[in-house]
């Protein structure tokens, strides 16, 4: 018996030892705020339909324990008065200790507020939307992308925490970034915020790690607290520049991408309020007869390898493809099916043709050939795949497609054609006019990041801004390489407001005055807009207006 005590000792003082190196309450007392335990990454919620929508919490134990026995309540009040559904739940260290409940029968298009209790204490209260299910006159949502934890203060969360007429915040993706400290950060913050893990994200232990920092952040938490979110995953939710097959940021001496992949996703499932395992993350979320939200996934679900050379020929191949077959085919069919007003695609990387030879032009000695420059790791790298799409859109006469953008860390807006302009393909012409906007057929709207580095940050204010101006101006050879975009800014950072109405789809861009230290500011700058069956951008002179009724907000 002794014998045992002292092995049971033994392992006490092992687990005793791991628990405090390991991120933790104890570990970091300043990072988690005492008063919210064992909550404190407060609540989320997501992916809502008309009759149902995922709550999520997480509990963090002072001790590990088996399993953990909680309830969670729903009602249509925020002081949770009115009760309109209960339950209970089990969680445990396989989880992660995360709780993601799809509560089910609730009412379309009804404002919930939802509350977790565990281990004798009470969450925060959240607050959450289910999704119309048939007539709806104004949608609106928060869009965003790329949150780099030590590239500065996530402001754009807390200003989009502090809005009462969203309908939910859509997220396209950089939700995370797995470099280790130093390894993207902004050195010139007021205070430093360091991400944890130190080294970059491998392990399952570590995704879930840099999760946990991630979400103990105030103003994604608060964010998480006041609107439902619909997320999809770019490639930092993995390593940089993923697809189906590795990722820039991956090699052999880090282990197998096979392995690193299914951790990314399980952790991603655990974390964030996505129905369902995302073993696959393309979906559609209907919003009644005024919006169809089209969720792709152009990075692990079939994109084939990037390819660094616009010469390769490879890259024209007919059947390269970032979407794979299946998803393709999925997505053509949800786009001709599709019987609500508006097709918006929630989307990574930007769909619209970008030629950046006007960064080649800023570079004494450069080629022609250079002016013809592309990034390949957006749809320019499957061009291909991209024109089918396109043509689709025509042969079947589909209106009404916007597409929603995120991965640039930079605002853009663009009409979608097939030939915006001529380059080397000698006698043909563009089947696009810029004065008009005739030939296009869709629309694409860019979100600037809310933290990740932009142009501004890595060249300089004015170069930035410099090139800003150039992007869709004629190049010395005399051939504008953007004519269809209509709207670029590559030095602030912030979110926009994608409205739709009956008459039109609009995004209005909002950019906080900093992102060195905490700030309260924004601005409106720009807003585009598609009328009913355009399908091209014209500029409007005001942001869109609230919805007439404002929601009351979850407590703090
Ligand atoms: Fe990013």
């Amino acid at each position: 018996m002794r014998c045992l005590f002292l092995i049971y000792c033994l392992l006490k003082s092992y687990v005793m030892a791991t628990a405090q190196t390991a991120f933790s309450p104890t570990t970091y007392p300043h990072l988690f705020e005492q008063s919210l335990k064992p909550f404190y990454h407060g609540v989320a919620s997501g992916d809502p339909l008309a009759d149902r929508v995922i709550i999520w919490t997480k509990i963090t134990p002072a001790t590990p324990a088996k399993t953990i026995k909680g309830q969670w309540q729903m009602a249509t009040d925020p002081a949770m008065k009115n009760l309109v559904k209960t339950g209970k739940f089990n969680t445990n260290a396989a989880k992660n200790y995360t709780v993601k409940i799809d509560v089910l029968g609730l009412q379309a298009g009804t404002t919930y507020y939802y509350q977790f209790m565990a281990l004798g204490a009470k969450s925060l209260v959240g607050r959450t939307q289910t999704a119309p299910n048939q007539a709806c006159e104004h949608l609106r949502f928060a869009v965003v992308s790329c949150s780099n934890y030590e590239a500065g203060y996530f402001n754009a969360y807390a200003k989009i925490a502090q809005r009462h007429d969203l309908d939910a915040v859509i997220h396209l993706g950089d939700y995370i970034y797995e470099y280790g400290q130093g390894g993207y950060a902004d050195s010139t913050l007021k205070d430093q915020r360091k991400v944890q893990p130190k080294h970059e994200i491998l392990s399952l232990e570590d995704y879930r790690t840099r999760y946990s920092i991630y979400r103990l952040d105030k103003d994604l938490r608060s964010v998480h607290q006041q609107h439902p979110f619909i997320v999809v995953w770019d490639d930092h939710e993995t390593a940089n520049d993923s697809y189906k097959g590795g990722a820039e940021n991956h090699s052999d001496s880090e282990g197998s991408w096979a392995n690193r992949h299914a951790i990314a996703r399980q952790v991603y499932a655990e974390w964030l309020p996505i129905r369902g395992e995302a073993q696959s993350i393309y979906r559609k979320i209907n919003y009644g007869n005024l919006a169809d939200l089209i969720l792709l996934d152009t990075r692990l679900e079939g994109r084939e390898k990037q390819i660094k050379d616009i010469k390769d020929t490879q890259l024209y191949a007919e059947n390269r493809t970032i979407l794979g077959v299946n998803q393709r085919e999925w997505f053509l069919k949800e786009l001709k099916s599709s019987q609500a007003q508006w097709k918006i695609v929630g989307n990574q990387v930007i769909f619209a043709e970008f030629n950046i030879g006007w960064a080649a032009a800023a570079i004494p000695g450069y080629t022609a050939e250079q002016l013809e420059s592309r990034f390949l790791d957006i749809w320019d790298g499957y061009p291909a795949e991209r024109t089918k799409i396109i043509d689709f859109l025509k042969t079947n006469q589909i209106n009404n497609v916007v597409f929603l953008t995120g991965d640039f860390h930079t605002t853009f807006a663009f009409d979608i054609a097939q030939r915006p302009t001529v380059w080397s393909e000698k006698g043909k012409q563009p089947d696009y006019l810029p004065e008009t906007g005739v030939g296009s057929v869709a629309v694409e709207f860019v979100s600037p990041s809310i933290t990740s580095g932009n142009f501004g940050e890595q060249l300089g204010e004015m170069r930035a801004k410099m090139l800003e101006y150039q992007m869709n101006k004629p190049l010395p050879n005399g051939i504008n390489p953007n004519p269809h975009m209509k709207y670029a800014d590559l030095t602030r950072h912030g979110y926009y407001i994608l409205d739709l109405t009956k008459q039109k789809a609009q995004a209005d861009w909002y950019f906080v005055d900093t992102i060195k230290q905490v700030s309260d500011n924004e601005v409106f700058t720009e807003a585009w807009f598609t009328n009913d069956k355009d399908n091209h951008l014209q500029k409007s002179a005001t942001p869109s207006a609230n919805k007439k009724q404002s929601k009351v907000p979850a407590p703090k």
